[in-house]
């Protein structure tokens, strides 16, 4: 059986780099097109060290389209995993411009591309910021979609353009993937999340304070509505959200039309309980101070994995020991990220 071609975009990013090892595990061939925005080359390195292969880098932004043609050009592609994208709430609430250029017209063309070349196959990049503040939890694929800011906007509008796209395109074949809060690195250590700046979220603003760079965790609120009163949320290992891609290809290879997963583990872990286990994973105390909420956060978020469970057969492997273990491991390893 020849190899099948997967062109993945943010391929040198946190997930994107993750499911390339993945993806070379399971004996694909793959491509990444990335311009490096948020993300180093020093990745490519990291893969070949883990996976014994270099996989084919072209440094293109996605939004120009001349330079992301010569890619289909050049290369006979099966199918593409659409990571690439800008992904900061708050950057994107202070330049709504930039997040709307970058995401719409990067997935725009790249679907115009999909379809002038003939490549049939996308799993693309959602969010579980596409429920907004939910009714109820676990959250449900059909549960009503509200967004709240231009980031998750983005990612809203795009899943509304390939539903339109897949209605006219009985061919084409669509994975919108919801993910939750992934978090963690790949178990090598070699690999993992590296934020420019103070980072946004949670478990890189953790490991942080950890290594030193940061003195205390501002836990963003205790009196929200949940057991302990801070923020509830699905953590995902990252490696664990890398093979759901996998999975969800091999449906597309399958079977046809669109689908929409979501992918977490299916359970609520609190601000609190995530900064003791990461207490217990560093085996010292890390410092914290209870903070007002931040502003556009919800109280509790969580997935209900079933679909993807039942259709792809995508069941998480790895607990909240081992995602802080593996987050610990990356950064002690690599305590500026891959900046040296
Ligand atoms: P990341 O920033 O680490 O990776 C994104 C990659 O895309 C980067 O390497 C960046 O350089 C590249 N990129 C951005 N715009 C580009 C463009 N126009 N052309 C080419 N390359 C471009 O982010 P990530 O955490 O790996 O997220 C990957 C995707 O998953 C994003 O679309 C993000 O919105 C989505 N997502 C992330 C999370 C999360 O918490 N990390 C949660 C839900 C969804
Ligand atoms: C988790 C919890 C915070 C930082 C974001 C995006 C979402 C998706 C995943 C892309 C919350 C609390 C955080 C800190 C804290 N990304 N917190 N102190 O907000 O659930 O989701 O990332 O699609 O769209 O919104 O993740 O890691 O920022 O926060 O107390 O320094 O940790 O209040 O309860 P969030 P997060």
């Amino acid at each position: 059986m020849t190899m099948k071609t997967i062109l993945v975009t943010g391929g040198m990013g946190y997930i994107g780099s993750h499911t390339v090892v993945e993806l070379i595990e399971k004996k694909y061939n793959v491509i990444i097109v990335d311009n490096l925005c948020n993300s180093n080359d020093k990745v490519l390195e990291r893969i070949n060290t883990i996976t014994g292969v270099t996989p084919q880098f072209y440094r293109v932004d996605c939004c120009d389209k001349t330079g992301f043609e010569e890619v289909f050009k050049m290369n006979k592609i099966d199918a593409v995993i659409h990571f690439a994208g800008l992904k900061a709430v708050g950057e994107s609430v202070a330049k709504p411009l930039m997040y709307y250029e970058n995401n719409l017209i990067s997935t725009l063309y790249l679907i115009e591309l999909m379809e002038k070349y003939g490549v049939n196959n996308l799993v693309f990049s959602s969010s579980a910021t596409v429920y907004g503040d939910p009714i109820s939890v676990p959250i449900y694929e059909d549960f009503d979609l509200h967004v709240t800011n231009p980031y998750g906007r983005t990612k809203l509008m795009i899943e509304d353009m390939l539903r339109d796209y897949a209605k006219v395109h009985p061919e084409f074949n669509i994975a919108l993937l919801r993910y939750f809060n992934p978090i963690g690195a790949h178990p090598s250590g070699l690999m993992g999340e590296d934020p420019n700046g103070i980072p946004n979220n949670l478990m890189p603003y953790i490991t942080q304070v950890a290594i030193g760079k940061r003195e205390f965790l501002g836990v963003f609120g205790n009196d929200y509505d949940t057991p302990d009163g801070t923020g509830v949320r699905d953590y995902i290992h990252v490696c664990d959200l890398a093979m759901g891609h996998v999975l969800a290809l091999n449906k597309l290879f399958t079977d046809s039309g669109l689908v929409t997963y979501n992918l977490g583990s299916g359970k609520g872990t609190s601000v609190m309980e995530l900064h003791d286990a990461m207490e217990k994973a560093c085996g010292f105390k890390i410092p914290y101070k209870i903070m007002p909420r931040r502003a556009g956060d919800i109280a509790t978020c969580y997935a209900a994995p079933d679909k993807a469970f039942k259709e792809i057969g995508f069941k998480t492997k790895f607990t909240i020991e081992d995602m802080c273990r593996d987050s610990w491991n990356w950064q002690k390893k690599n305590p500026n990220g891959y900046k040296g």
